[in-house]
């Protein structure tokens, strides 16, 4: 399983099911699951994974 976020060590499957259940905005993931709140370079590609989430 890929890591997404190297800061907190975020997988893609634990994002994704973030999204899933609810998180529809990088900040609603950075809330659940700490991505995206440390150096920001992870950003762009959990909004892809939300974009493909919500296809
Ligand atoms: S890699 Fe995700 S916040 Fe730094």
């Amino acid at each position: 399983m890929s890591v997404v976020c190297g800061c907190f060590e975020v997988t893609e499957e634990t994002i994704r099911e973030a999204v899933r259940n609810g998180a529809t905005t990088v900040e609603a993931v950075g809330d659940k699951t700490q991505a995206g709140t440390g150096c920001g370079g992870c950003v762009g590609r959990i909004q892809e994974i939300i974009d493909e989430e919500a296809k």
